[in-house]
């Protein structure tokens, strides 16, 4: 902030502080007694009359004690323009106080499970309830609360996986993060519409539903081109690339002419962010024996 702002809102605070003070004193100074008497200002609407009584001292020191404590306050926090108070206070550092409190906390907790080997946490149950919290808390609003996932959040309870489900490829998924990259039309960037229709029947054809027996069969030569460095000669993927599986059940994207054809046309970008630097050692190896025990 500016010189010329800081001392502008500065000005306005203690200007209001001073000025309620000044108030309090000036209407003060016209009266004559500290005493309630029967005395009243001397107009009168439509009969009704008011008393020129002080207000009472309680309430009077009530208001001198609100401008002493905004004083006060104004002193130790940030309050007047670029001051910071004399205490120091931010909201960050106050949070990353928060933080360090619940890590020495909490921190111990994880870290009786740090040591674990997955499949041996996996079959802990305190550990366990442990991962579902730290799931609900860190994972569930991309997979879903149950890790069944939904349309380009890979389901995490079946046994189908884009990067391997052995613990030590879901360690490396959780600490690094994944980038799936699935190019438009492959490596074939000036693939015709008609070769689309033909490849995109060729993968149909992987689970018998093919629309065009002829066009499948032409898909494969263009499938052979195009698609085979990443999703592999008989369509079963790359778990080194995230090339997913084309020949089961499970899609990413969905499974019809239509979904496929947009995922050949416009290719897929998709990520599953790095938690190595948002979550510790100990929490990621609790949360992986969880997505572990979740298909095992
Ligand atoms: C912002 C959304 C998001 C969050 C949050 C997220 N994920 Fe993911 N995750 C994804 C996406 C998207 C993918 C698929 C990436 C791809 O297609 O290449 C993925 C992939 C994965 C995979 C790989 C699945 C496979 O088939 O190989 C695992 C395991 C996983 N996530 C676990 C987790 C866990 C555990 C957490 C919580 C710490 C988490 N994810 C948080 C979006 C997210
Ligand atoms: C450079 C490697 C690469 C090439 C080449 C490639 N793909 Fe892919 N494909 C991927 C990756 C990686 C994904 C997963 C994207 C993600 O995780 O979001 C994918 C996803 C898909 C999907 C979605 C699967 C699902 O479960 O929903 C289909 C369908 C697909 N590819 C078909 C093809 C076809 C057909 C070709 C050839 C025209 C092709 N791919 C070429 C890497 C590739």
């Amino acid at each position: 902030m500016s010189t010329f702002w800081s001392i502008w809102i500065s000005v306005i605070v203690l200007g209001t502080v001073f000025g309620c003070w000044w108030l309090l004193y000036a209407t003060r100074k016209g009266q004559t007694t500290d005493t309630e008497t029967d005395r009243t200002v001397g107009h009168s609407f439509d009969g009704i009359e008011e008393y020129d009584n002080p207000l009472p001292k309680w309430w009077f020191y009530l208001f001198l004690a609100t401008c002493i404590f905004a004083l006060g306050y104004l002193a130790l926090y940030p309050g007047l323009g670029n001051f910071k108070g004399l205490l120091g206070w931010t909201s960050t550092n106050q949070w990353e106080a928060e933080v360090q409190e619940a890590e020495a906390t909490y921190g111990e907790l994880y870290a009786k499970f740090g040591d674990t080997p997955v499949e041996q946490l996996a079959e802990n149950d305190d550990a366990m309830k442990m991962g579902q919290r730290l799931f609900a808390n860190n994972c569930s609003v991309c997979h879903g609360s149950a890790g069944r996932g939904s349309l380009g959040f890979p389901n995490l309870t079946d046994d189908d996986w884009l990067y391997g489900g052995d613990p030590d490829s879901i360690l490396t998924t959780l600490h690094q993060g994944r980038n799936g990259n699935m190019p438009a039309k492959g490596t074939m960037p000036n693939m015709t519409n008609e070769q689309v229709d033909q490849v995109v029947n060729f993968v149909l054809s992987y689970s018998g539903r093919e629309k065009n027996a002829e066009a499948a069969e032409k898909g494969k030569e263009v499938y052979a081109q195009a698609c085979v460095a990443c999703h592999g000669p008989e369509g079963k993927g790359n778990q080194a690339l995230g090339a997913p599986d084309l020949t089961d059940n499970t899609w990413l994207y969905g499974s019809t002419y239509d979904w496929i054809r947009e995922t050949v046309v416009n290719g897929r970008q998709n990520q599953m962010p790095a938690q190595g630097d948002r979550l510790s050692d100990d929490q990621i190896q609790i949360l992986a024996a969880y997505v572990y025990s979740l298909s095992n």
